[in-house]
């Protein structure tokens, strides 16, 4: 006989294959998962019977900005507490590392943190900063471009990169991606990245094509009323660098767009089709949250003014009340609240619907952990999705939504031995009650756990049980 860890029994497992859930035994030793089905000839240290529950692969949250969070508070307990055990950070453009930040930082940069907290010239000393202190989760980072330019070209964020500076930030992805960068990503929609040409990114991207399995992802150039030119340019940019691309919490924002997500979704179809890889993530919520910027404002059904720096008081109040009280025009309110972050109803249920059920949808947060408003997404998403849309309004099956969470993403962001539970993967699993578990985050009170999360194993250890994080903190640093 030999010695385990540990052996789950009694469970629905759902491997995160999407394939059909069975019901085996799962044995885990150290880090790794060593045996599935009978699993009677192991001496085990400890049993878990956890009959009436679902065992899956732990979630991997295809899109976050967590790059400081799992600094700060390392036991992540809005994610953990979801049952997700992987992050992938460095989204929108905006990671961390690799830079040194001086002054005052556009938007949406005071979103990932204060001007002293980027202080990562390279991605190395962010990894050893994470290694010598770890946090619950594993966290892999993709370079953010916005980043890139910041430390590039900081006078000339305004204008499309010349070729000097081009060559300078090619530099530097290819260090961020030696250092263990997973891929790139890009925020077309912002402030430091407007200006940046399709060239400049198709440059920038092509250096993804020197590391194996390198990704492009990418907030488009716009979420609105030229969607449709941003997913063709998201295209043009994939097909020419030749990489594997990720739109970023893809949406048809504003009410003008509602339906558009047909055509977005055959255009995504087509490029399939014809063998380019391309997938996306989705928040399952039909509002967005972001800097308060009146390009943003513009086109939403209404704003939520989720905090403001000078105006504090305006907290959880609509920007149109606010703009009514001050007898000014909403781009004048904009203005005065600014620095200020807001939350956007610009969606419509049936285009959310129709992009989270598509077969290229994986399950994103995008939360930003450094509000003290934030989105209820950041404490919800993956519940939500289990209870909301699976039980209650069966919009696909458990073992598509696990898919969605798991195995899906981790392909696409080629994480090794992760994602599905298989003998030699890494222990990362999450126990949860199918009939009880649903997110609890509201837009009022956005920083609640959720109902039904029962344990949480990260890289083997136990790491939430029973409603608390246990302390464990074996997350790693995910490279390829
Ligand atoms: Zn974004
Ligand atoms: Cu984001």
């Amino acid at each position: 006989m030999a010695n385990c860890d540990f052996i789950i029994s009694g469970a629905r497992v759902i491997d995160g294959s999407g394939g059909n859930s069975r019901h085996v035994e799962v044995a885990v030793e150290r880090e790794r998962i060593v045996d599935i089905g009978d699993c009677s000839h192991w001496r085990a240290d400890a049993h878990i019977d956890a009959s009436g529950m679902v065992l899956a692969p732990g979630f991997v949250d295809a899109h976050t900005h967590d790059d400081l969070e799992l600094l700060k508070s390392p036991l992540v307990t809005c994610k953990l507490s979801q049952g997700v055990t992987s992050v992938i950070a460095g989204n929108c453009g905006i990671s961390l590392a690799p830079l040194a930040a001086v002054g005052e930082m556009p938007p949406p940069f005071p979103l990932l943190g204060e001007t002293r907290e980027f202080q990562f010239p390279t991605v190395e000393p962010y990894r050893n900063k994470l290694k010598a202190s770890p946090a619950s989760i594993n966290l892999a980072l993709l370079a953010g471009h916005s980043s890139l330019r910041l430390g590039t070209m900081p006078d000339r964020l305004e204008q499309a990169a010349d070729a000097e500076a081009i060559g300078l930030m090619q530099e530097a992805l290819r260090l961020a991606l030696q250092q263990g960068c997973i891929g790139l990503s890009t925020g077309l929609d912002y402030p430091p990245a407007e200006a940046a040409s399709t060239d400049e990114v198709v440059q920038l991207a092509g250096v993804l094509r020197e590391f194996d399995d390198a990704v492009y992802a990418t907030h488009m150039r716009d979420e609105g009323d030229h969607v449709i030119e941003a997913v063709a340019e998201t295209l043009e940019i994939g097909a020419r660098a030749q990489v594997p691309t990720i739109i970023s919490h893809h949406k048809c924002a504003g009410t003008n767009n509602y339906g558009r997500s047909r055509e977005t979704l055959q255009m995504i179809d087509r490029a399939r089709a014809a063998g380019q890889p391309v997938g996306f993530d989705v928040y399952p919520y039909t509002a967005s949250s972001t800097s308060l910027l009146p390009q943003f404002v513009r086109g939403a059904a209404s704003v939520l003014v989720a905090e403001s720096e000078p105006h504090p008081e305006c907290n959880g109040r609509m920007l149109d009340r606010i703009a009514a009280d001050w007898r000014c025009s909403l781009d004048e309110a904009c203005e005065r609240l600014y620095p200020a972050a807001a939350i956007y109803f610009e969606m419509d249920d049936d285009d959310l619907e129709r992009i989270m059920a598509h077969p290229a949808a994986m399950i994103g947060s995008d939360g930003i952990a450094s509000m003290q408003t934030p989105h209820p997404r950041l404490w919800g998403t993956f519940p939500r999705v289990l209870g909301h849309y699976v039980r209650e309004k069966k919009l696909f099956q458990l073992e598509t939504a696990v898919h969605k969470m798991s195995a899906l993403p981790a392909r696409r962001f080629a994480l090794r031995d992760r994602g599905s539970i298989t003998i030699g993967n890494y222990a990362d699993l999450v126990l949860f009650d199918p009939d009880t578990i649903i997110d609890r985050a509201t837009f009022e009170q956005p920083k609640q756990t959720s109902t039904g999360i029962v344990s949480v194993w990260v890289n083997g250890k136990l790491s939430w049980h029973e409603g608390a994080a246990t302390g464990a903190r074996n997350g790693q640093f995910l490279t390829h």
